[in-house]
């Protein structure tokens, strides 16, 4: 495996279907070209990711989308033209030029333009789109270090392309358009208000990340309950009153902004001192993933931050990473 900061050693290993972890201003994605089947199949099996559960689009440029989509409606290209490059991804019709292994056989497929220098580059530099989802094992907290994507998918990746911490620190907005109604499908780095500001009052839908649920598949809750999960379990509510039924000697404890009685301050992390949301977003996969490294720590009992802005997507992933009741 090759840990790099040039985006040109890794381009020959992309062009010949090879697979590894690149920078985004999101979490770290684990690349491969989005055109090549085998490809595609090496970044499922790599994850241990099922195939119901499409892959996102990464290219440098908007024009590049124009290739394999059959529209870009007008709504979806306002919110491209200002949020793009960034944290947003949108839902538009594939044409038959992309795998449906990608779309995981759906008729849309998922694009955005990430908002980091090294990744932008080597977009421009290649002459097809990077399917990406998040580099880590599938149901584990995303990563947002290149250290955090060594330590889980080192031996099964080609390479790392090492371009520092993440500087949102969770994953895309997702949108997309259902008959003319703009819908939100996953909360993320832009905010709904951000989002709305454009397009209007919005819709929410339970996420696609588990599409099979919206399908009618049978239900899978032991995937639903690991998504974005440490291993030990979380517990999401009002700290003090879960307190009392755990050793306060074995717990972790993740809050906003503040500390806890009765709990040793080693064993508490704060999202953001300041109570700023884009210092917690950028906190929250690191925080989960020291607490769940420490030996002292059995559970982790954390609150959830104000719903606004960057909050509603820090919320969605506390709540996917805690233990259901
Ligand atoms: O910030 C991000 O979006 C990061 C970075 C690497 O770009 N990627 C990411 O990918 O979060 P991933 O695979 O962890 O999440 C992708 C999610 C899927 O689980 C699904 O919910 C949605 O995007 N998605 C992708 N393609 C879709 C499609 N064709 N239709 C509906 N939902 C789709
Ligand atoms: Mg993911």
């Amino acid at each position: 495996m090759i840990l790099t900061r040039q985006f040109e050693e890794v381009l020959p290993l992309l062009q010949r279907g090879e697979i590894g972890a690149i920078p985004t201003e999101t979490v770290y994605g684990l690349a491969g070209n989005a055109l090549n089947g085998e490809a595609v199949a090496k970044i499922f099996e790599a994850k241990n990711r099922p195939h119901f559960d499409p892959l996102i689009c990464h290219v440098g440029s908007i024009e590049q989308i124009a290739k394999y989509t059959l529209d870009f409606p007008d709504i979806l290209k306002k919110l491209a033209e200002k949020y793009w490059p960034g944290p947003l991804t949108l839902l538009l019709p594939k044409n038959s030029l992309l795998p449906d292994l990608v779309t995981s056989g759906s008729s849309l497929v998922a694009f955005r333009i990430p908002a980091h220098e090294i990744t932008r580059k080597l977009l421009n530099a290649l002459d097809f789109p990077l399917a990406a989802p998040s580099a880590n094992p599938f149901g584990y907290i995303s990563p947002t270090r290149a250290e955090h994507v060594a330590e889980q998918l080192g031996d099964r990746i080609s390479f790392i392309l090492d371009g520092g911490p993440c500087a949102v620190g969770i994953e895309s907005t997702i949108v997309g358009l259902e008959e003319d109604e703009v819908f939100i499908y996953r909360q993320g780095g832009i905010s709904q208000e951000q989002i709305s500001a454009l397009t209007g009052p919005l819709n929410q839908k339970l996420s696609l990340e588990h599409p099979e649920l919206l399908r009618g598949a049978p239900s899978s809750p032991g995937l639903l309950k690991s998504h974005y999960a440490p291993r030990k379990p979380l517990y999401l509510g009002q700290i003090e009153k879960m307190l009392p039924h755990f050793d306060p000697r074995r717990i972790g404890v993740l809050t906003y902004r503040r500390l806890v009685k009765g709990v040793d301050r080693e064993r508490q992390l704060m999202l953001s001192i300041q109570g700023d949301l884009r210092e917690a977003a950028t906190r929250l996969f690191e925080c989960m993933r020291e607490l769940d490294k420490r030996e002292d720590v059995d559970f982790i009992l954390a609150e959830k931050v104000p719903s606004f802005g960057l909050g509603l997507g820090i919320n969605d992933r506390l709540q996917r990473a805690a233990v259901k009741d």
